[in-house]
């Protein structure tokens, strides 16, 4: 599956760009589409060589114990994402019992128990989606002084975190797409149809809004800022009429579009939505109040859930973006493995993200079911 994944990754591959919210700030591009394809290379070499090391100790690895964090389970993306972990890790020779997923229940103090109870079982290595990415140095810190490497992944922590790794020689990873590239290709999917298609009012604006995901992942601050950016790289005036956080909740995110639809109406003209579960909710709400994806109203996602790939089959939903669970996944078990066997990792673990229209919706559904 990897395989076809990286494949698809590297076939689809489009342009990245950048950036602004209401009234958000913007920032310089700062993914070439040449250093998008360099990396994808580099992905599927690291991955060749994970796979080569992973061979050689496939053995040990059945008496290696992994602890995974996972910040909640009732997320639909993670839920995608752990189950392919777990799988993965088996099919590279961990046995099952030695590999323990627990559930941070969207809570950091759970959670640092967790890592705390990992840490007094003696696991081997660690895999954390940390709830606050804001917690990650104190994590860092007392994992690596058990001496137990650990892989970050879905939640990066920040730069000077980051920095502190390489500078300390810490055997501490993260593994994740950039998400400034998912919003910039949910900004395209939107400019492509073109500002006579979109601009519905016809004041010659591109009138959205934007439902955010929940603001320690800094997944949800920069596709909502380059999402805009990307209209706003293509020549077209935006208008954000509303922007809030839907916590990457369908549940939220339907109640926010539902007010929104009831306060500006026929204004709306896009729905920007930081994740496809807040999508599906936007789309509950586009429907009850009698709107139509596609003929009155756009709608973008991101993650490529299958509900979404087949509401974009079906003309429900504009668009979405892929984002990769089996490539991160992989990547992050491969990390784990690397640590293992002394083969060693770089500090920051990438991936590519993939643009999904009606045109390639069906290819990318065949492919994650
Ligand atoms: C995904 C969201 C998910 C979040 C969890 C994001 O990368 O797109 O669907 O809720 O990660 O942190």
């Amino acid at each position: 599956m990897k395989r076809k994944a990286v494949s698809l990754v590297l076939a689809l591959t489009m342009v990245a760009s950048v950036v602004a919210g209401c009234g958000s700030k913007q920032e310089e591009a700062t993914t070439e589409p040449a250093a998008t394809e360099d990396a994808a290379a580099e992905k599927t070499d690291a991955a060749d060589t994970a796979d080569a090391a992973a061979e050689a100790v496939d053995g040990d690895l059945a008496d290696k114990k992994v602890g995974v964090c996972i910040y909640q389970f009732s997320d639909n993306f993670m839920t995608l994402f752990r189950t392919e972990l777990q799988s993965y890790l088996e099919s590279k020779g961990f046995k099952a019992e030695n590999i323990k997923i627990v559930d941070g229940a969207n809570d950091q103090a759970t959670q640092s128990g967790q890592i705390d109870n990992f840490i007094t079982e003696g696991v081997d290595v660690m895999i954390v989606n940390p709830v606050n990415s804001s917690s990650a140095a104190t994590i860092t810190d007392k994992v690596v002084a058990a001496n137990i490497p650990l892989v970050y992944i879905n939640r990066e922590p920040d730069a000077t975190e980051e920095q502190r790794w390489a500078d300390e020689n810490m055997d501490v990873t993260y593994v994740g797409c950039d998400a400034r590239q998912s919003g910039t290709f949910q900004g395209e999917i939107i400019a492509d149809l073109g500002l006579d298609a979109i601009d519905l009012n016809k004041n010659g604006k591109v009138d959205y809004i934007m439902v955010e995901g929940d603001p320690e992942n800094v997944d949800a601050q920069y596709r909502t800022e380059f999402s805009v950016k990307a209209l706003e790289d293509a020549g077209l005036e935006v208008n954000c009429l509303t922007d809030q956080v839907g916590n990457w909740q369908q549940d939220q995110a339907q109640q926010i579009v539902a007010n929104a639809l009831g306060q500006y109406g026929n204004d709306v003209e896009v729905v920007f939505c930081n994740n496809d579960a807040m999508a599906m909710g936007a789309l509950q709400a586009i429907q009850s109040a009698g709107r139509t994806v596609g003929k009155d109203i756009y709608l973008v996602g991101v993650d490529a859930l299958s509900e979404a790939l087949e509401a974009v089959i079906a003309g429900n939903l504009t668009g979405t973006v892929f984002n990769d669970h089996f490539s991160q996944s992989h990547s992050a078990a491969d990390a784990a493995i690397n640590y293992l066997t002394g083969a060693g990792n770089e500090h920051y673990i990438g991936c590519d993200y993939v643009k999904v229209t009606q045109d390639n919706a069906q290819e990318v559904l065949d492919m994650v079911k």
